[in-house]
C-alpha cells in the first residue's frame, strides 16, 4: 500500500449567524498565554461589547467603580492604558457597563498590570440588585501584563457593571485591552462542532487502480472502523474483577481508564506499614490489558491529609515521611513499569498541601522527578478539581495550576537535568456542582492551560445530581472533546454498586439498564466517538475522497464485475491529508500486495 502525505492547510474557520441573529464572524479565539509579557495583544474581538477597550480615547465610557480615582496613563511608545489610584476596597477601580442576555455566553479577556508585587485579580459582573456573576482570576504583576481570561453565562437579563476585584487596595490596577464578546447556544455548539471536524477528522483520499495502473471506475470502497484514537474512558473499581455484566458494559465502550481507589496508597499499604497488597490492582490491570485498555495510573500520592493510610499519623517525622514516601513510589512505580500510559503523581496540590508541609515546598517536583527515573513510559500528571468547573475557587484557580506546573517543570536537579525532560500533562478533573454549568469559564481555563503546550486530559468528569443533569454532562463532554488540546477523557460516575448514587450511569437493580446519564454517554459514542460502516464508490479516475474520524480502519474494496477484491488497513491521522492508493487484483480478498 502506498500512502503519499499531502499538506492539508485547514482554512481559517468563519462561520455566519443562524437567521435571527447578527450577520457577524463568530471565530472563538483559543488563544491565550500563561506568560506575563512586557507588551500585551491587542483586545481579542475588537473588544466585542466593550466601548473604548484599548482607551484609544482616554477613560472615555469607563467609569470608576467604588472609591479611588481612575485616570489615563500612556508608555513610552505611545499606549494608552488605565490605572485605578487611591483604592481602599477590594472592588475600586475602572467599570463599565454592560447588558446581558440571559443564556448567552460571554467570553471575557483583559490584560492586567498591578504597580507593586504580584496579585490575583478576578473579574466580576455586578447587576443593580446585587447579584453578581464571577467571570475568572488572573496573577496580576509588576513589570509585565497577564492575561486575565475567563466568561460567564448569563442566567438574567440586564445592565451589569464590569468590575476588577484584588483584595490588596495599597496597589494600583492598570487595565488594558479589555474585551467582553456575546455568543449565542448556537453559535457556540458551532464552534464546537467546527473544531471537532478540524482536530477530530481528516480527509482521506483514495485512487483505485487495477493491476495494469489504469484507473478504476465504480469500485465500491467499504470502511470499517476498528479503533477511534480519540481515548474515552470510564473510572473503574475493584467489582469489575467478579461481575460479568459490570465487565461487559465496561469493555464494550471505553479504551482507557483510571481505577477509583485501588492503586492509591491507602489501599496498597491499608492495614499497617510494610503490609502492601496489590492482589486486587494487579488483577485489574490484568483485566484492562486482555481488554485493550489503557489505563491511566491513579495516584501515586495525594496532596489531602484525610486520603493517608491510616497507620500514617499527623505528627509523623519529616524524616520518617521521606523514607515512607520513597519506599511507596518505588514500589507503585516500578511494579506497574511501562504498563500504563499516565501516572497522577500529586494529586490535588493545588488544594492540599499534606507533602509539601512536611517536606518542602519542592515536594511535588521531587516526587515527579523521582518518578520519572523510575518509569519513563507514562506523561506525568497534576490532576485537580475547580480549576475550569468554579470560577470563584482561588485554590485551583488556571493561573495557580500554570505556576505550580511550571515550579515542577523548571525543578532542577544535576543528576538527572532536571524535570524539564519529562513528558508532563494537565489533569482537570472536571467535577462539576448542580446547576448551569459556565462554559464560557471553562473553554477560556482551557485555553489559558492549553497554551503551556502540555496534553489536557479530563480526568474526572462528573455532573452532581439535580435538575437538567444528563443535559449538562453531554454539554460537559462536547464542550471537552471540542477543545483542540483535550487529548483524552475519562468519566468519573459513581459506583454502580453504591447506595448513594449521584451520577450512575447503569442501574444494577434494573438489569444494568442504562441511567439517563448512561444514555448521554452511548448517544455520544455513536454519534461523537465512533464512525458507522461506510460504503464510497470511485469515480471515472478511480478517486474517491470522505471525512473519516481519526483512527484505525479496514477498508476493502471490491470491483463486483471481475470480481475482484483487496483489503487493507489504513490509519487516519491528524498531521496531513491521507492520500491512498489501492490496486485490485484477483478474485479473492487478500492484503494488498503493498500493505
Ligand atoms: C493593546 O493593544 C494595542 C494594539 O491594538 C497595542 O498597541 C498595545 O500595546 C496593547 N496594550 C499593551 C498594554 O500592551
Ligand atoms: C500589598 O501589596 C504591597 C505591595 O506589593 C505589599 O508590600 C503588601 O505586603 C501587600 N499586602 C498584603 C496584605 O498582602
Ligand atoms: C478577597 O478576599 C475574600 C475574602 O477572603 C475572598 O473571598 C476573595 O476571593 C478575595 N478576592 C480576590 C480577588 O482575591
Ligand atoms: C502506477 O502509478 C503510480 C502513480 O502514478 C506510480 O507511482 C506507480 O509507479 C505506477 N505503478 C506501475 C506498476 O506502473
Ligand atoms: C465482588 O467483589 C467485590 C469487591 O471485591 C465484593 O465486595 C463482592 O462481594 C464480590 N461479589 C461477588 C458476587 O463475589
Ligand atoms: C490480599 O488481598 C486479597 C484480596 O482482597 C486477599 O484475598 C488476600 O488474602 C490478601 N493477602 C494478604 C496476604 O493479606
Ligand atoms: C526547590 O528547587 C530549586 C531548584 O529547582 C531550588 O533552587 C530551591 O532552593 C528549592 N527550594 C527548596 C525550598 O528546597
Ligand atoms: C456496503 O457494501 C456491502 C457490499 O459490498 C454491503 O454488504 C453493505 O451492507 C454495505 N454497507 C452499507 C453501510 O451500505
Amino acid at each position: 500500500m502506498k500512502i503519499t502525505f499531502l499538506l492539508w492547510h485547514p482554512f481559517f474557520l468563519l462561520f455566519l449567524a443562524n437567521a435571527g441573529d447578527t450577520i457577524q464572524a463568530l471565530t472563538y479565539d483559543y488563544s491565550a498565554t500563561t506568560e506575563c509579557l512586557k507588551e500585551a495583544w491587542k483586545a481579542q474581538y475588537g473588544g466585542g461589547i466593550i466601548q473604548n477597550p484599548e482607551f484609544d480615547n482616554g477613560i472615555e465610557r469607563w467609569t470608576n467603580f467604588g472609591h479611588g480615582n481612575i485616570k489615563e496613563r500612556i508608555t513610552s511608545n505611545g499606549n494608552k492604558y488605565i490605572v485605578a489610584i487611591n483604592r481602599t476596597q477590594p472592588s475600586d477601580g475602572p467599570s463599565q457597563r454592560v447588558q446581558l442576555i440571559k443564556g448567552k455566553l460571554y467570553a471575557f479577556s483583559a490584560w492586567i498590570q498591578i504597580s507593586e508585587g504580584s496579585e490575583i485579580i478576578a473579574v466580576k459582573f455586578r447587576s443593580p440588585t446585587g447579584k453578581f456573576l464571577h467571570g475568572g482570576t488572573v496573577i496580576a504583576e509588576q513589570g509585565c501584563w497577564s492575561m486575565l481570561k475567563g466568561g460567564i453565562v448569563a442566567t438574567f437579563s440586564g445592565p451589569v457593571d464590569l468590575t476588577f476585584e484584588t483584595n490588596n487596595t495599597s496597589v494600583e490596577v492598570w487595565v488594558d485591552n479589555v474585551s467582553l464578546q456575546p455568543f449565542t447556544k448556537k453559535q457556540w455548539r458551532l464552534h464546537q462542532e467546527t473544531t471537532i471536524s478540524k482536530v477530530r477528522k481528516q480527509k482521506v483520499k483514495f485512487q483505485v487502480r487495477n493491476k495494469d495502473n489504469t484507473s478504476l471506475a465504480g469500485a465500491t470502497i467499504t470502511l470499517k472502523q476498528i479503533k477511534s484514537s480519540f481515548p474515552i474512558g470510564c473510572e473503574i473499581n475493584e467489582f469489575i474483577l467478579n461481575n460479568t455484566k459490570y465487565r461487559n458494559w465496561f469493555a464494550s465502550r471505553f479504551s482507557v481508564t483510571a481505577f477509583g481507589n485501588e492503586m492509591k496508597w491507602y489501599f496498597t499499604e491499608k492495614k499497617a506499614v510494610g503490609r502492601e497488597n496489590y492482589t486486587i490492582p494487579d488483577a485489574m490491570l490484568q483485566f484492562c490489558e486482555q481488554n485493550n485498555i489503557d489505563v491511566r495510573g491513579h495516584n501515586i500520592f495525594w496532596d489531602d491529609p484525610k486520603y493517608q493510610p491510616t497507620w500514617l499519623t499527623t505528627k509523623i517525622a519529616s524524616k520518617k515521611l521521606k523514607k515512607l514516601v520513597e519506599k511507596r513510589l518505588k514500589s507503585v512505580v516500578s511494579r506497574y513499569k511501562g504498563r500504563l500510559i499516565h501516572w497522577d503523581v500529586m494529586n490535588e496540590n493545588l488544594h492540599f498541601s499534606y507533602f509539601e508541609d512536611k517536606l518542602g515546598k519542592n515536594a511535588s517536583a521531587e516526587i515527579f522527578s523521582r518518578t520519572y527515573e523510575l518509569d519513563q513510559k507514562p506523561i506525568l500528571f497534576m490532576n485537580d478539581y475547580n480549576t475550569i468547573e468554579v470560577s470563584e475557587d482561588e485554590a485551583s484557580m488556571p493561573a495557580k495550576y500554570a505556576r505550580k506546573l511550571k515550579n515542577i517543570v523548571s525543578f532542577y536537579r544535576e543528576m538527572n537535568g532536571g524535570n524539564k525532560i519529562i513528558p508532563v500533562g494537565i489533569g482537570l478533573e472536571s467535577r462539576f456542582a448542580p446547576g448551569q454549568p459556565n462554559f464560557a469559564y471553562m473553554r477560556a481555563g482551557m485555553d489559558y492551560l492549553a497554551s503551556m503546550g502540555f496534553p489536557v486530559w479530563l480526568t474526572e468528569v462528573f455532573v452532581d445530581k439535580g435538575e437538567n443533569q444528563a443535559q449538562y454532562l453531554e454539554e460537559v463532554l462536547r464542550e471537552g472533546y471540542s477543545h483542540p488540546a483535550v487529548k483524552g477523557i475519562v468519566i468519573w460516575p459513581t459506583s454502580p454498586f453504591s447506595k448513594k448514587c449521584k451520577m450512575c450511569l447503569i442501574d444494577v437493580d434494573k438489569h444494568y439498564m442504562n441511567t439517563p446519564t448512561g444514555d448521554v454517554i452511548d448517544k455520544l459514542i455513536a454519534e461523537l466517538w465512533s464512525s458507522k460502516p461506510l460504503n464510497i464508490s470511485s469515480n471515472e479516475q478511480g478517486f474517491s475522497e470522505v471525512v473519516l474520524l481519526l483512527g484505525d480502519y479496514e477498508v476493502i474494496v471490491k470491483y463486483p464485475a471481475t470480481n475482484s477484491c483487496t483489503k487493507l488497513k489504513l490509519k487516519v491521522t491528524e498531521k496531513s491529508t491521507n492520500f491512498v492508493y489501492v490496486h485490485v487484483h484477483g478474485n479473492v480478498c487478500v492484503p494488498n500486495d503493498n500493505d
